[in-house]
């Protein structure tokens, strides 16, 4: 049986490819359509108001962010794709076909959050989304992405969180105890990949954290936005300097 840890990077790398080709089919049952609602709430608060030429979206998995965005973008975008896993980013070429992007710059890139393959200062927004509770050191995400962004720029997270009202976050560990890993298996025969990604909702550390680590990386004027009563969480957070 196959563990999934992210202290073995390549086991996440394994989970990801594993179910690469069933993930927005999968994504869409398990957050009953949600994370659409979470996906534009990271549009139009993050990438709408920054209008980036440059876009760097980190985990980027089959797209989905990136892709509505240079749908609706009217400038032309130098658009880079980052995932470590080889097959999220295949289906992700292959999705981008069904969007009218043609206008828009893209590259792939397979690489870690971790440790960014571009050159300080020359990205204008960063968005991850469901991406930073997988990756090893959160923080050192963070500030490699500090270090890409030109002052001015943007950085938008969205990530799974536990809610904070009591009752809301008793029925939240049910469903993710029970449900999600059953209905995973269901969608993808793969019940252990389900499992690492409730547990890992249920570990990562909370939003409070994640915006001290923002700030501790020298980002400014953090907004802390939870969606649904915080089942999902959105941080903005400026680059004002070098
Ligand atoms: C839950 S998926 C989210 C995909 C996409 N952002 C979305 O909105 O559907 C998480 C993605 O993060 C990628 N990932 C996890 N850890 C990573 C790391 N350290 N570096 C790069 N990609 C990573 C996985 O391969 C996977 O594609």
């Amino acid at each position: 049986m196959q563990t999934y840890n992210k202290n073995n990077p390549s086991s996440i790398q394994a989970l990801f490819n594993s179910i690469a080709k069933q993930y927005d089919k999968t994504n869409a049952v398990l957050s009953f359509q949600m994370h659409k609602k979470w996906n534009k709430a990271l549009i139009q608060q993050v990438l709408i108001p920054s209008k980036p030429k440059v876009l760097l979206d980190l985990c980027c998995g089959t797209g989905a962010i990136a892709f509505e965005y240079l749908q609706q973008a009217q400038h032309a975008v130098r658009a880079h794709l980052l995932d470590f896993s080889e097959g999220m980013l295949a289906h992700a070429k292959e999705r981008s076909k069904a969007y009218w992007i043609d206008r828009h710059s893209i590259d792939y890139l397979q690489a870690d959050a971790q440790c960014i393959p571009l050159p300080d200062h020359s990205v204008d927004c960063a968005t991850i989304a469901y991406g930073i509770r997988n990756v090893k050191h959160p923080q050192q995400c963070i500030h490699d992405v500090f270090r890409v962004l030109k002052p001015g720029g943007t950085f938008g997270i969205l990530e799974l969180t536990q809610p904070e009202q009591p009752l809301l976050r008793f029925g939240h560990h049910i469903y993710l105890r029970t449900v999600l890993p059953i209905m995973g298996k269901f969608l993808t025969s793969n019940r252990e990949a389900y499992q690492y990604l409730c547990n890992s909702i249920n570990t990562f550390i909370p939003p409070q954290e994640l915006k001290r680590q923002l700030q501790e990386a020298s980002f400014q004027a953090i907004q802390h936005i939870p969606l649904l009563g915080g089942i999902a969480t959105l941080l903005i957070a400026k680059k004002t300097h070098q």
